[in-house]
């Protein structure tokens, strides 16, 4: 017998990345050599100094469940490292630990938002906004961001997007997919709006460190006003290298932190012990450090590698995007459409990249190339793109 599904399963999306992935993968095991751009997740190791505090962790015993909100010392850990990079004072009480940043997303859509509520959020974006917006039943409000505002959002017309029924926007800097950065100056505009509209904000700034050519990270949650209308999206997957280590963290006001606490009894418990107890390690000793500049000193070099490449490529623009690890160049030049071009790229030429349009409407006539490979894998990726580029066009 078919099982009948909840009607709320018509309205949930999905992120083509894990999809593609998943194809590139089948066709590794037919024997295929595929170069992967399609995942934004870093090729680096954990630092070795995460890793030990973790082996470390379980060999003393941190084995077992833990405060659903997370073990006090990493909340504590959390609170002192906001402290340092923003400014902010931060209780222990308001961070709460969780599987994945994604949870912070989740939860105060749960917590939050009505039905019908108008929540404001970037397209093309990190999928899973609209995703679970529309599930929640609130209304998605998507603000273009623009490859001629270097991917950030026009103010005007920012403002212009709130309405009565507001109830949230969704701000991420640096950006996935585009790698476009907020200025302090678009930081301040946003923080302001909120505050005069009465809007809660999710700031998701899991990029923060991957910021290049000196160009400052400026938070949403340090400006005037912020702290009491800001949930701020954090975690430990992409600038530490522990995307399977599954360690998110959100700080909010007290009493939404207390809701999210609950929904994660309500969901898995606690986030891992030795999860957590790594990430006092990460967020602490001046080794990790040391390890992510390492590595955001690499990224640079693989963003400049990649952008000036597909800028050789007929047909292909790109910009130098300030941030993140994704480069996001126009394909229109080719007369290929985003969609053909990644599944062309990944059949004919073993290169797996995303479509514009798995980030939303306003991705069309783009591709996201996520630059975590090595230089070598970058290069074969180039040369096989500009080889079918040349075939194809
Ligand atoms: C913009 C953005 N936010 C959040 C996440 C989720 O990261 P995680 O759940 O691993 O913390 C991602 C992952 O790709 C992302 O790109």
């Amino acid at each position: 017998m078919p099982i009948k599904f909840a009607e709320r399963m018509d309205h949930i999306g999905t992120e083509g990345a894990f999809e593609v992935l998943a194809k590139a993968r089948q066709l590794e095991s037919q024997g295929r050599d595929i170069v992967h751009l399609e995942i934004g997740e870093p090729d680096f190791a954990t630092p070795d100094n995460i890793v030990e505090a973790a082996v470390s962790a379980l060999q003393s015993g941190y084995t077992h469940y833990t405060p659903a909100g997370g073990i006090m010392e990493a909340r504590q850990a959390v609170a002192g490292f906001v402290h340092r990079r923003l400014g902010v004072e931060v209780d222990p009480a308001e961070v709460v630990l969780v599987p994945g940043s994604k949870n912070v997303l989740l939860f105060t859509l749960l917590a939050c938002v009505e039905p019908g509520d108008e929540v404001i959020y970037p397209d093309p974006g990190y999928p899973v906004y609209a995703s679970l917006i529309n599930f929640i039943r609130a209304t998605p409000v998507p603000i273009r961001l623009r490859e001629e505002r270097q991917f950030r959002m026009d103010l005007d017309e920012l403002a212009a997007l709130v309405t009565r029924r507001t109830r949230l926007l969704i701000v991420n800097t640096p950006q996935n997919p585009t790698g476009g950065v907020l200025t302090k100056e678009d930081v301040e505009f946003i923080a302001r709006l909120a505050n005069q509209h009465d809007l809660l904000v999710i700031a998701d700034e899991i990029y923060s460190q991957l910021v290049y050519d000196g160009f400052q990270h400026v938070s949403l949650l340090g400006q005037p006003g912020m702290k009491e209308r800001t949930v701020l999206m954090d975690g430990m997957s992409k600038a530490y290298a522990m995307c399977g280590w599954r360690l998110g963290y959100g700080v909010s006001p007290r009493e939404l932190a207390a809701r999210m606490e609950t929904l994660m009894i309500n969901s898995s418990s606690c986030a891992a012990a030795f999860t957590q107890m790594a990430t006092i390690e990460a967020l602490e000793s001046p080794e990790s450090e040391r390890a992510v500049q390492a590595m955001v000193e690499k990224f640079r070099a693989r963003r400049d590698l990649l952008v000036d490449g597909l800028n050789r490529i007929p047909g292909f623009r790109c910009a130098r995007p300030d941030g993140a690890f994704y480069a996001f160049p126009n394909i229109e030049g080719t007369g290929l459409p985003e969609k053909e071009m990644a599944d062309r790229l990944l059949d004919e030429a073993g290169v797996a990249v995303l479509p514009g349009t798995a980030f939303g409407p306003a991705g069309k006539g783009y591709i996201r190339l996520a630059y975590t490979q090595a230089e070598p894998d970058l290069n074969r990726a180039l040369e096989r793109i500009e080889d079918f580029v040349k075939k194809a066009s």
